[in-house]
């Protein structure tokens, strides 16, 4: 079985792209970004104080890592103009006053945001990706990114998978040795045609950044009828909708999770299907199940769970794990680098 990783790290090595780790402040982040130059993974910004960095982390070598310092760089006043224009007349929903009144608001906040200050780089050109949320919630995380940076032509949301990868030693269900699990780190309650856009951005992704050809299955209660419920109703209305939208891919629903996987059931519940038995791409019909599914999976199958990682979004911004250790950091930026080929 190919080390589904290192081939990740190795092709986003050949695009020597650079992306900016806002949260200096932790260790993992500053130890991330030393292996991540080290391993020619791609060029690296870390966001801080050198010194504070250097005494946070002593006898760290940061040889070719860049780091900046908004308190400043010379770009600071520049960022907080593009973020003063770009939310002008928005308001702040816990404040209900504008979000930044003023140029100096807007400097003001990004010097305490660092996301924020990542996600306006990004939306400058002056990196190619960001990766944050190893000292942040997942919220304060994406919500930059999706203020500033986005949705992608020709997308209709942002939504997060994550990647999972089956154990060293195998797993008798999993073809491919890894499987996409989406939305199970973003969007709450999807309508239907909301669903058919994430198993959409799921099937891009698989390919792009798993290399796999997606065979994709909308997860319910229910295979093929066997239940009846509004929850069913809105799954089997997604699978119709994204048979419109996608017909070129293999998909299929609504399919319980055994059905999806497992040859034999699938040849009793789902005899006709393409997908059942051997699915790849998980759809989920909303957070709950998304989110309770990967940590499943990762805790009770021993999975490797990569992610959340954002689609969807017009330039990429990955969020990690608070629990996440230095190889995920590694890992989230190689996916990152790829990313900026979707
Ligand atoms: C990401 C999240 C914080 C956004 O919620 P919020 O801060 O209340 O944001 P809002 O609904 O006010 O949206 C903020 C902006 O993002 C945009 N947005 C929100 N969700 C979006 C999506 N899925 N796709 C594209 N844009 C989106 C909104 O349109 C809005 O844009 P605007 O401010 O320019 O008008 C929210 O979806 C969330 O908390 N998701 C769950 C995250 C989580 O806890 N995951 C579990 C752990 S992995």
């Amino acid at each position: 079985m190919k080390d589904i990783l290192q081939d990740i790290k190795n092709r986003a090595s050949i695009l020597n792209k650079t992306i900016v780790l806002p949260e200096a402040e932790d260790k993992r982040v500053v130890e991330a970004a030393v292996k991540t130059v080290k391993e020619n993974v791609s060029k690296v910004v870390l966001l801080g104080k050198e010194s504070d960095i250097l005494a946070n982390n002593p006898g760290v070598d940061l040889t070719g890592v860049t780091v900046i310092d908004p308190a400043t760089y010379e770009k600071t006043g520049e960022y907080a103009q593009l973020l003063f224009d770009l939310r002008k007349g928005k308001i702040n929903k816990k404040t209900g006053l504008d979000e930044y009144p003023t140029v100096e608001d807007a400097k003001n906040y990004i010097l305490k945001d660092f996301t924020m200050y990542g996600a306006l780089m990004l939306k400058l050109g002056d990196v190619d990706g960001m990766v944050s949320g190893a000292c942040h919630s997942t919220a304060n995380t994406l919500r930059p990114g999706l203020q500033v940076i986005k949705t992608a032509p020709g997308e209709k949301m942002v939504s997060a998978y994550f990647l999972m990868i089956a154990p060293p030693c195998g797993n008798k269900y999993c073809e491919d040795g890894c499987y996409i699990y989406a939305d199970s780190g973003l969007v709450q309650n999807p309508t239907s045609e909301e669903l058919a856009y994430i198993a959409l951005s799921s099937a891009k992704s698989a390919k792009v950044i798993a290399g796999l050809e997606p065979r994709i299955a909308f997860i319910s209660h229910s295979t093929k009828g066997s239940a009846k419920h509004p929850d069913v109703t809105k799954v089997v209305d997604a699978v119709n909708f994204f048979k419109e939208l996608a017909p070129e891919y293999n998909a299929d629903g609504e399919l319980q999770f055994d059905a999806a996987i497992v040859p034999e059931v699938a040849k009793s519940k789902a005899p006709n299907s393409t997908v059942a038995g051997h699915a790849n791409v998980m759809i989920f019909p909303d957070l709950d199940t998304g989110n309770s599914n990967y940590k499943n999976t990762e805790r009770l199958g021993g999975f490797q769970a990569v992610g959340p990682l954002c689609q969807g979004l017009a330039k990429p911004i990955n969020d990690l794990s608070r629990g996440c250790g230095v190889e995920d950091i590694v890992a989230a930026v190689a996916i990152t680098a790829l990313q900026t080929q979707n």
